[in-house]
């Protein structure tokens, strides 16, 4: 069975960029002219996803006028014959959206199970929007790639330093099946360094059998008192076999400030209009610093 359809998770409270975030979805803040989940949808589309639904939480509105036509400014940018910006704006248009509120915030597994209605009896895609990722082949096409050997959920991991496993959903890798394709054992929601299987990092992109929706409907809060995907797909696992697919591309990890500025400047530097001036202006700023962090004589 083909993959046709994704599910975003949008509905978090996005604490880390507030005040930014106070009236407005974190989905919704740029890395330089782009909102964060314009790229996720991107990736969706690029793969080959016919069908995306969002989870939101209160601030829905401005994710779905963005992906609806503008009539105002499509009719200013065609009088002024600003055709490079209409072909910007009409980029975002009629992309098959859905969306469906989560009205408590209870976790990313219970985000998920908002979706079941929506995605039936087929195997489907999470994505989360804090992951942007980079590669010749989209993340999502590489597990829908894998799937059609396996037809088994499958999960993208990447390596992380030991020290930040505690951020992440961990997995015990199991036989290497094929070069980067393990048959996991389980999997353990953000563990202690001391406590992790292995380094090996849940990334945010997920393709999953539509099992999982029985398993999450009984899931009990886990990490954190939420009620959590890993724990779900651990479950899973038991009954059908559950695989990791490791990225070896380039992961943008947006979800807070640091990441946001990084992911910002590299975008930034490959951004035709302005990746000339932000470059001399980055070299300028590091003599600039470096002189700063040279000791007085
Ligand atoms: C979530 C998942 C975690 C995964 C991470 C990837 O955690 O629960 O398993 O490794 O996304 O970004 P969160 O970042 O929402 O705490």
């Amino acid at each position: 069975m083909r993959v046709k359809k994704a599910v975003i998770p949008a509905a978090g409270l996005g604490t880390r960029f507030l005040p930014a975030t106070k009236a407005m979805a974190k989905e919704m803040l740029p890395i330089v002219d782009k909102p964060t989940i314009q790229f996720i949808v991107e990736e969706a589309l690029n793969s080959g996803i016919e069908d995306i639904l969002i989870v939101t939480g209160k601030a829905k509105r401005p994710i779905e006028d963005h992906f609806d036509s503008n009539v105002e400014l499509e009719m200013n940018l065609k009088e002024k014959g600003k055709t490079d910006l209409l072909k910007l704006v009409e980029e975002t248009t009629d992309v098959n959206l859905h969306f469906i509120r989560q009205s408590h915030p209870k976790g990313l597994g219970d985000a998920v199970l908002q979706a079941r209605a929506f995605v039936g009896n087929e195997p489907f895609v999470v994505m989360l929007g804090d992951d942007l990722m980079e590669d010749r082949v989209p993340l999502t096409k590489q597990l829908m790639n894998d799937f059609e050997k396996t037809h088994a959920s499958t999960i993208a991991v990447m390596r992380v330093p030991e020290e930040d496993t505690s951020k992440y959903g961990i997995i015990n890798p199991g036989e290497e099946v094929s070069k980067g394709l393990f048959n996991v054992k389980n999997f353990v929601e953000k563990p202690k360094p001391e406590e992790a299987p292995s380094n090996l990092a849940i990334i945010g992109r997920y393709l999953l059998t539509p099992e999982i929706f029985e398993v999450l409907a009984k899931q009990k809060p886990g990490a954190g008192g939420e009620i959590q995907l890993t724990d779900a797909i651990d479950t899973l696992n038991r009954t059908q076999r559950v695989f990791a697919h490791e990225f070896n591309g380039k992961r943008y990890d947006v979800g807070d400030k640091f990441g946001f500025m990084t992911t910002s400047i590299e975008y930034g530097l490959t951004h035709p209009e302005i990746k000339v001036k932000l470059k001399d202006y980055i070299i300028a700023l590091g003599k600039e610093l470096s002189n700063e962090a040279k000791p007085k004589k």
